[in-house]
């Protein structure tokens, strides 16, 4: 009996560690756990379109009152830490208003990896 109840919670233990392990990566840090990833990809884009981002960088992010976002032309240096910044909280004196109340963590890293996806620039400039 005693030793069922020991060889069940090691069970429990094991079941958890290898759960853990299959998980996604966390949806926070400094890297897009999602780039290039085809689902995360898609869910991006359904989000963007969702949210509206559309209507200030155009359909395909190809830039309108708010920057294109598919060339290598960037405000700042687009690492994934600044575009997420960016896209959380905003960028202040602009029109660009932070969206931390409308999408989680992990959905803005899907967004990132639509917009990702989208890049049309040097492919010399990737530094995500
Ligand atoms: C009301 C207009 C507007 C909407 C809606 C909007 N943006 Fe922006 N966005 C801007 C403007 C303007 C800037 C440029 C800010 C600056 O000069 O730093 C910007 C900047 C950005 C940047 C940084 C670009 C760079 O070169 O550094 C990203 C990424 C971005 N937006 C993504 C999004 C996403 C994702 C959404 C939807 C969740 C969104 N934006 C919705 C206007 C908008």
């Amino acid at each position: 009996m005693r030793f069922k109840l020991f060889a069940n919670s090691l069970l429990v233990t094991g079941l958890a560690a290898v759960l853990w392990t299959a998980l996604p990566a966390p949806a926070q840090g400094d890297t897009n756990p999602f780039t290039g990833d085809p689902d995360a990809i898609a869910q991006g884009k359904r989000l963007w379109a969702e949210t509206g981002c559309y209507a200030c960088h155009g359909k395909e992010a190809g830039g309108a009152v708010g920057p294109d976002l598919t060339d290598d032309q960037w405000v700042y240096r687009p690492t994934d830490a600044t575009i997420f910044k960016a896209i959380a909280k905003g960028r202040k004196g602009t029109t660009m208003v932070g969206w931390s109340s409308s999408l989680t963590d992990e959905q803005i890293w899907k967004v990132i990896a639509y917009i990702r996806s989208l890049y049309k620039g040097d492919p010399g400039k990737v530094i995500w």
